[in-house]
This record gives C-alpha cells, sequence and structure tokens, in this order.
C-alpha cells in the first residue's frame, strides 16, 4: 500500500499501541476505535476525520446511506453519538427500524470501523447541552430547514430560513452572503433536532497489512433495555476473521 503505510508511519506517535491486531485480539473493540478515532483525529487525516457513514433500514427494507459526523464516542457502556433532524428520512427510518450500521474509514491510516446496533434518542438534556455549543448558523439552520422534505428552489430555502428567523424573533442581515447578524442572539434547540445514539451489537476492525494480509477482528455482545434509552451490556466475545 505504499504511500498510505509511510503516511501512518510519519503521522502516528511511535507509542502508539493500537496499530497491531495480529496476536491477541483486544478484549475489548470500543477503547480500540476510540483510540482509532482519536488518532485520526490528531493527525489531521482528512478535514472531518469523525465523518462515518450511517446506514438505516426503511419500514419496506430498503437500506440508505448518509455521512454524518460522530460527535461522541463512549466506550463504556458502547455507544457513539451523531445529531440530526428527528423528521429527516434516517428518523423515520429508525423510528420504525431502530438498528442500523456505521461506518468509519481513514484511508490514509489503512483503518476501517464497522459497527452495528440499535439506535435510540440522545437524553433531551445531552441535545440541549450539544446544541448550545454549536455556531449561530448551525442553529438556525436546524430551525430553518426541513430535513430530506423536498423543496422548489435554493431561493425559497433561504426565504424560508429568514423567515423561521424572523418568526424566532431574530435580526437578520439583509446582504446575500450571509444572515449572519452582528448580534449573536441565543437560540433555542428545536425539539425535531437533536442526537441519536448507537449502541454497538458488534464491531469489526480492519487493519490493512502487506500483502493484501490484513486483519479482521469482529466483537459481538447483546444489549438488554433497561430503560428508553439505555441497555444493559453482555460481555464482548471475538473472532478473527480473513480478510
Ligand atoms: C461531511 C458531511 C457531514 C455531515 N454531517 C451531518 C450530520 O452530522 N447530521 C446530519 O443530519 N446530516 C449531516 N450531513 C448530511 C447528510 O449526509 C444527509 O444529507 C442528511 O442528514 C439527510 O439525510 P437523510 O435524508 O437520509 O435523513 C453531512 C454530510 C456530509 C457530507
Amino acid at each position: 500500500m505504499g504511500q498510505a503505510k509511510s503516511y501512518t508511519e510519519k503521522t502516528l506517535s511511535e507509542n502508539d499501541q493500537h496499530n497491531d491486531l495480529s496476536d491477541i485480539l483486544p478484549d475489548d473493540p470500543m477503547h480500540w476505535a476510540d483510540a482509532w478515532l482519536k488518532e485520526a483525529t490528531a493527525a489531521g487525516v482528512q478535514r472531518n476525520p469523525n465523518s462515518m457513514t450511517i446506514v438505516s433500514v426503511s419500514q419496506d427494507n430498503q437500506p440508505s446511506a448518509r455521512v454524518v459526523l460522530c460527535k461522541q464516542f463512549v466506550p463504556d457502556p458502547g455507544y457513539l453519538v451523531f445529531h440530526t433532524n428527528y423528521k429527516s428520512q434516517k428518523a423515520l427510518d429508525f423510528a420504525t427500524n431502530p438498528k442500523a450500521a456505521a461506518l468509519l474509514h481513514w484511508d490514509a491510516l489503512g483503518r476501517q470501523i464497522r459497527i452495528e446496533g440499535m439506535v435510540v434518542k440522545s437524553p433531551d438534556k445531552e441535545s440541549d447541552d450539544y446544541f448550545a455549543t454549536r455556531d449561530w448558523g448551525s442553529q438556525l439552520g436546524a430551525w430553518g430547514s426541513d430535513q430530506s422534505r423536498p423543496i422548489e428552489s435554493k431561493q425559497a430555502l433561504v426565504a424560508q430560513i429568514r423567515q423561521r428567523g424572523a418568526d424566532l424573533g431574530l435580526a437578520l442581515a439583509t446582504g446575500t452572503n450571509t444572515l449572519l447578524d452582528e448580534n449573536i442572539p441565543h437560540i433555542e434547540r428545536p425539539p425535531h433536532w437533536g442526537g441519536f445514539q448507537l449502541w454497538a451489537t458488534a464491531v469489526e476492525l480492519w487493519l490493512e497489512g502487506p500483502d493484501r494480509i490484513h486483519d479482521r477482528g469482529r466483537w459481538s455482545r447483546e444489549l438488554v433495555r433497561t430503560a428508553e434509552n439505555g441497555f444493559a451490556t453482555t460481555p464482548w466475545t471475538s473472532v478473527r476473521l480473513q480478510p
């Protein structure tokens, strides 16, 4: 793999403990996955090292995939968090089928993480706290865009965002390049926008090796629901897979 290998060697610390799955598979894949995400972020391998593909399955069994940003990785008890519109297509899919899959891939590092599991909404307080950290434009966008629904033109979208901003009592700039006003107002989280937690039931770590002798470890466990948005977990069991 030539260039990618030398990039890995250059950008990952010499003390990196997470680049060898060749001997014994680790007990807990989520700590490894978390370390890989942190290392990809520290190495600045791409503009959004936390971007991941999320696959949902519709009521009529049609899978669909899209990129979202992984905003939190919680190895214990083992879930990741992304944020979206609760009326978007993916959210409608989760409402009828909460099983989902996530994929993170860093080509420059020769690493892939596959996660499968169950999606639940984040607690409101956590969504509120995250929303409060978002920039003004993103906050307004969460009110202004009816994500995944059709609209006749971009002009109509901008008019809709302006109208929603006015409805919120915001003084929006009249120029065409930005909606931002000089005064940064406080914007509440819209009830239709928030986090989802993807609780892992299966994880695969894939590590590129020379001569296509790649390492693949797959872990699985069970989730037992203990609350509306929480689970107890069984210990991970692992298996090495042929590449
Ligand atoms: C790099 C990147 C990051 C994105 N991050 C998010 C995100 O965090 N949340 C989100 O709802 N959409 C995000 N999107 C847009 C989604 O890919 C998608 O267009 C949107 O969520 C609507 O998907 P749906 O109609 O399948 O629900 C991102 C797109 C890209 C390319």
